[in-house]
């Protein structure tokens, strides 16, 4: 089955979708993005993402070309018309087509290209990694300081997933001025005595959408949560370690630089979280 993609309000097979080579998103990264998993058909945290979209659209000056009912039918469509039980969209807004290369922003009547597509993953809440957990190395977080826009400017954390894969391990987590900021694509926590110790948001991490929701959902189960910063060698003397994303919606960390945390097994807070999040998600998408 050919895949039908959006692209600036058409739906199309993948193959028939064309992007000019000056778009901005192309030539300068000057794009934003959201990633929406489906779960049963429907989209996890939707409202969340929508948010998030519009923040990072306003913190670019990029102009939001379409409303949220508008983006919300336009996934719900690519989901059906792709037959998407459980999977990913992928959704990209770049400032659009400036012509000729020009450091310069393009006048604001520019309009910006808008990308939608799907990915299929069956029986994703499934996957046996949940009950393996990672294993991360940790590297320096070179990235730049807006992290908590969400743009394409993606070319650092793959180089730092190609090392990790280099390494023999499974992610990577970042480290400036000594302290974790977070995964190459996710959230990073560990719990201590019980306690879930994630970093504060700030313009230094993404603020995801699944760490709202699972901190929100800890909050409510009683658990303890500090947001501050901490190192790797507090990780590695950690109980449990974890990450939020919404592809791997939670998913424990077993080995940071090659020491086991805790028992080296996935743990019990971790565990609690992920069954808590994909029940509530499942019970909230739409
Ligand atoms: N990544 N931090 C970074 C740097 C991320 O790229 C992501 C998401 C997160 C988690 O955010 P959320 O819970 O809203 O997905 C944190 C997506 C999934 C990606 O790039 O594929």
């Amino acid at each position: 089955m050919t895949r039908i993609v959006y692209l600036n309000g058409d739906y199309l097979p993948e193959t028939e979708a064309r992007v000019s080579i000056f778009d901005r998103g192309f030539v300068m990264a000057d794009a934003v993005y959201e990633v929406t998993s489906v779960l049963d058909g429907r989209l996890v945290d939707f409202p969340g993402h929508m948010a998030r979209l519009k923040r990072s659209l306003g913190e670019l000056s990029i102009r939001n070309p379409l409303d949220d009912d508008a983006y919300l039918a336009a996934h719900r469509r690519l989901v059906e018309e792709n037959g998407i039980t459980d999977g990913m969209i992928y959704l990209q807004v770049s400032r659009g087509n400036g012509g000729d290369r020009d450091f310069v922003f393009p006048p604001e009547d520019t309009p910006p290209t808008v990308v939608m597509f799907t990915w299929n993953k069956p029986g994703m809440a499934d996957t046996p990694v949940a009950q393996t957990g990672l294993r991360v190395i940790s590297l320096p977080d070179i990235r730049w300081h807006r992290r908590d826009i969400k743009t394409v400017q993606l070319l650092y954390p793959s180089m730092a997933k190609m090392q990790a894969k280099a390494a023999g391990k499974d992610d990577a987590w970042l480290v400036e001025d000594g302290f974790v900021t977070e995964g190459t694509s996710n959230n990073a926590y560990i719990v201590k005595n019980g306690t879930i110790i994630t970093r504060a948001l700030s313009n230094d991490i993404l603020h995801g959408i699944t760490r709202a929701a699972v901190l929100r959902m800890a909050d409510e189960a009683q658990m303890k949560i500090e947001e501050r910063n901490f190192t790797i060698a507090e990780a590695q003397d950690a109980d449990e370690a974890f990450i939020t994303s919404a592809s791997m919606f939670v998913m424990p960390v077993v080995e940071i630089d090659d020491a086991a945390v805790g028992t080296g097994k996935p743990g019990r807070v971790a565990a609690r979280l992920r069954e808590i999040y994909l029940e509530e998600s499942r019970k909230a998408a739409i």
